[in-house]
């Protein structure tokens, strides 16, 4: 190697570590996963402090809250007041990320500011199909086409209301949806070759 080029790899082993060290100033504790895989990509001899992988290789998803309180006026009848069941919280630390609530109607900078900090989203169940929160689950489902279009692996789970929305939106009919009564509609479960039924509920 040349000095020149000995230079140049000195000044981005530099660079490299003023960035990680912004990061880990930035007092919110995430890092995108794509940050991470390169700067774990360049091994320079630089004397960066070394990534704790227990903190930071968890992904960080986003859950979008939904208008109200949730239980129907029993704890806030506030008209800027949303909620998000602990289940879906819990649905996704049990997989081994963290959450970080997206607010339906926080300001739309502060919105797309986390969403370029989560590794992924997911939509709710509830019943709101309009006005603010749906013009924000269009505005998110946007970025994360954006992402996915740039290569950026970000995954999105919409779950009832939320999976609803989403084809609304693709179909540009908010009609889409049509009544449909389940009730005594009996169908069988299909299970998968690798799924384990014995002393479950399911097993005859
Ligand atoms: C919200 O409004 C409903 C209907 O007026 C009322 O029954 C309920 O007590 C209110 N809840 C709270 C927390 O104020």
């Amino acid at each position: 190697m040349s000095k020149d080029t000995v230079l140049f790899l000195f000044f981005i082993a530099i660079f490299q570590c003023f960035l990680s060290t912004k990061s880990y100033n930035s007092g919110t504790g995430i890092i995108p996963l794509t940050q991470l895989h390169h700067d774990s990509l360049v091994s320079l001899p630089v004397s960066c402090p070394p990534p704790d992988r227990s903190l930071y290789y968890q992904p960080v998803i986003g859950i979008l809250s939904h208008p109200g309180d949730g239980a129907f006026g029993r704890h806030s009848n506030a008209t800027g007041a949303s909620f998000i069941h602990a289940s879906y919280v819990k649905f996704v630390e049990a997989a081994g990320a963290r959450v970080v609530p997206l607010i339906y109607n926080e300001p739309p900078e502060m919105l797309l500011k986390k969403l370029e900090l989560v590794n992924g989203v997911l939509f709710t169940g509830g019943s709101v199909k309009d006005g603010l929160y749906f013009e924000t689950v269009g505005t998110i489902f946007k970025k994360v086409l954006e992402k996915n279009e740039a290569r950026d692996h970000f995954p999105l789970y919409a779950i009832c209301l939320g999976f609803e929305l989403i084809t609304m939106i693709i179909s540009e009919d908010d009609n889409i949806l049509e009544e449909f009564k389940a009730k005594n509609q009996a169908s069988t479960i299909q299970f998968v070759e690798s799924a384990h039924i014995e002393g479950t509920v399911f097993q005859r």
